[in-house]
């Protein structure tokens, strides 16, 4: 397969990449690394990168910014960070990806366990990954020719569990090969339209 990772130089992107480089052809994707730089709040800069790396097998995004913090200190420009990062652009990563992706082929997008189980200073977090997952579930009703698109909801991943550990009192650090499982299952099983789940 031929296989984009959006976000691949990061800490999730990364465990994608080097779990899939061993037999397939991978296209790393980063805002400032990778095989190509993206943006994905900006609309034209992902078409630029699809008609760089032409058709595609899997198309896996993880990447896409929120702003934490407190509901009472965030603004309105504060919420349109997540807004225009990690929900827009990925449905924009979807809406564009589409012509590139070949039949059969899939869509991953990536959210978090914030969609259905918050912690405090998320509510712009929280909300975007419940967007995306209701997109998920409505965008697949109409996507045709076998292609697919689901999303990978992970909870904090043990790579990054020492940074987050503080927001997260209880919770589990999900080991990195249980969160590349997750997307194994969205690109090569029969998934679509699905919230694949990893929360423990
Ligand atoms: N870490 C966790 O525990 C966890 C758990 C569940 C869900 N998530 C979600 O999973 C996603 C990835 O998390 P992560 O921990 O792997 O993040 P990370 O280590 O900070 O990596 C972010 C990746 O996204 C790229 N990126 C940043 N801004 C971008 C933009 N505007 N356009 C395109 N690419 C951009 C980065 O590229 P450069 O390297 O070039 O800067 C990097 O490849 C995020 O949406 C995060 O909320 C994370």
């Amino acid at each position: 397969m031929k296989i984009l990772v959006i976000g691949g130089t990061g800490t999730i992107g990364k465990t994608i990449v080097s779990h899939y480089q061993q037999q397939h052809q991978v296209i790393t994707a980063g805002f400032s690394r990778g095989d190509y730089q993206v943006d994905i709040k900006d609309t034209q800069s992902i078409a630029d990168l699809y008609q760089q790396t032409g058709q595609l097998d899997a198309i896996i995004c993880a990447a896409g910014e929120a702003k934490w913090d407190l509901f009472k200190n965030l603004s309105e420009d504060d919420f349109h960070i997540g807004l225009n990062s990690k929900l827009m652009g990925q449905v924009n990563v979807v809406r564009l990806g589409l012509d590139y992706l070949n039949d059969q082929g899939s869509i991953t997008l990536t959210t978090g366990i914030l969609a259905d189980d918050p912690v405090i200073k998320t509510s712009s977090a929280a909300m975007v990954n419940g967007a995306i997952h209701s997109f998920v579930k409505a965008a697949s009703l109409e996507i045709t020719n076998g292609k697919r698109l689901n999303v990978v909801s992970s909870g904090v991943v043990m790579d990054a569990y020492e940074k987050y550990q503080s927001y997260f009192p209880g919770h589990p650090p999900i080991p990195m090969d249980r969160v590349v499982l997750g997307y194994v299952r969205s690109v090569e099983g029969r998934d679509h339209g699905s919230i694949i789940k990893i929360y423990n």
